[in-house]
């Protein structure tokens, strides 16, 4: 359930009113709710309650220091898929011991640095890394522990570019190999087998495909326990959150007509795969990224200009794809509401677009919006995970400011980059 609501005709984020936040700090601004994350972390962990479980938060869907801060105060561990993200869990005070390395292409600088921060296990993706890590460990002279990533083969049912678990995707080591690698894995002097790890993609809304995976690695998980001593199954990340009415209906079920009419709840996605987890008497990870921050965060952005054409109506926002890019890169939807309420206003038929020089850059196309006047603030809303974390600074746009709501308290967690910021990196000669 998340914090943002109508109240005496301004949309809050928790009780902090959002036209307060846009006037204050400026737009763009992401803005988070620390009581949605919170309250979904709870949620997934008490659903999971059967299960000896562990939550390995997917940095990577939102990595500002404050939101991983709030993550590891709730006991989350975290997934991590860079040096880069190892930093930064280790600067908000995550603890290493519970954090998975994953990736397919770390570097032997990445390695050591995991290595020597002594993180729970590397998620290996094929078997020239598992020799590398070996290797690297023995330079060190420590044992690496790790986990081989299953590619179970099956189908997640989302988009192309964030599935997984097939055969032709990059990731994993193809299921009917990995006896045979676990195999030389336990002939590795340095390294230490921990786990075994699968993801089948992001944006799933239905049980089915965690269920189909699950059930295809079980004889798998049941014979490394015995013959490799593995001491955790993770079953990755992937559970979809709400973006459509995801205000109207507090982010519990689908509600537009060209969507299924259904969700998956945490407690349909427990109740399918708990289960089938709790037979195996394993330590089950989860490393859920977009469900525990998905819908508690929101871009503001005002709106510069209406512009009508003969073909269309254009709302120019002062946000563009390189602040959030889902809607250019896979056609992502969010829903898009006025801060001030609009019950008594028209509905048009609009493109919203930002003023970064591309056609790829909007946030819909043909969507029926209330019409909205230059200089009032939109909220695009389920823009906490993959929103800040995919911004760039193309177009030399100073990267946005983000804004972290806890009740009637309001903390920039992280500051609007400045001119000055955007060249401060780059040499010349003069
Ligand atoms: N574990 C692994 C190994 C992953 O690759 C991912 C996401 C996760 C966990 C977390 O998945 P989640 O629970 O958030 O679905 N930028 C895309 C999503 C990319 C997901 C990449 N991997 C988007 O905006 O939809």
């Amino acid at each position: 359930m998340h914090s943002f609501h109508y109240q005496r005709g301004k949309l809050t984020c928790e009780s902090y009113p959002l036209d307060k936040a846009a006037e204050r700090y400026g737009t763009p601004l992401y803005v988070y709710s620390s009581q949605t994350i919170v309250d979904h972390y709870k949620r997934l962990d008490q659903a999971l309650h059967e299960l000896h479980h562990e939550i390995c938060y997917a940095v990577k869907a939102n990595s500002n220091l404050a939101v991983i801060r709030l993550l590891a105060e709730q006991g989350a561990g975290f997934d991590i898929v860079s040096g880069g993200e190892l930093y930064r869990t280790i600067k908000a005070g995550g603890n290493p011991a519970k954090c998975t390395f994953a990736g397919v292409g770390k570097s032997r600088e990445e390695i050591e640095y995991a290595l020597r921060c002594e993180v729970l296990s590397f998620n290996v993706e094929s078997e020239q890394e598992l020799s590398a890590i070996n290797e690297i460990a023995k330079s060190l002279n420590k044992r690496a522990p790790i986990a081989i990533r299953v590619n179970p083969d099956v189908s997640a049912n989302t988009h192309k570019y964030i599935s997984t678990g097939k055969t032709e995707n990059k990731f994993g080591i193809a299921i009917d190999r990995v006896p045979e690698v676990y195999q030389r894995a336990r002939t590795f002097t340095n390294i230490k087998i921990r786990g075994v790890q699968m993801h089948i993609g992001s944006q799933i809304t239905e049980s089915r495909p965690f269920v189909q995976a699950i059930e295809k690695m079980l004889p798998l998980v049941h014979k490394l326990k015995s013959d490799s001593g593995i001491e955790f199954f993770s079953i990755g990340g992937g559970i979809g959150i709400v973006y459509r009415g995801s205000l109207e209906s507090g982010d519990e079920v689908w509600w537009k007509q060209d969507e299924p009419k259904h969700a998956l709840t945490i407690q349909e996605y427990a109740s399918a795969t708990v289960p089938l987890l709790k037979g195996l008497q394993i330590r089950v990870l989860l490393e859920p990224g977009r469900f525990l921050v998905g819908n508690a965060g929101v871009l503001l952005s005002r709106v510069l200009y209406v512009k009508r054409t003969p073909a269309k109506t254009f709302v120019i926002v002062d946000a563009g794809m390189n602040d959030l890019i889902r809607p250019a890169l896979y056609q992502g939807y969010h829903e898009i509401v006025p801060v001030r309420e609009s019950k008594d206003r028209p509905l048009t038929k609009v493109d919203v677009v930002g003023p970064v020089c591309e056609s790829g850059d909007f946030f819909a196309l043909d969507r029926e919006l209330t019409e909205v006047e230059p200089g009032e603030v939109l909220a695009l809303m389920s823009a906490g995970a993959y929103g800040f974390t995919m911004a760039s600074n193309y177009n030399s746009r100073p990267l946005p400011a983000e804004l972290l709501i806890s009740g009637t308290e309001a903390k920039i967690v992280r500051r609007r980059q400045s001119y000055a910021d955007l060249i401060s990196m780059e040499l010349t000669d003069g």
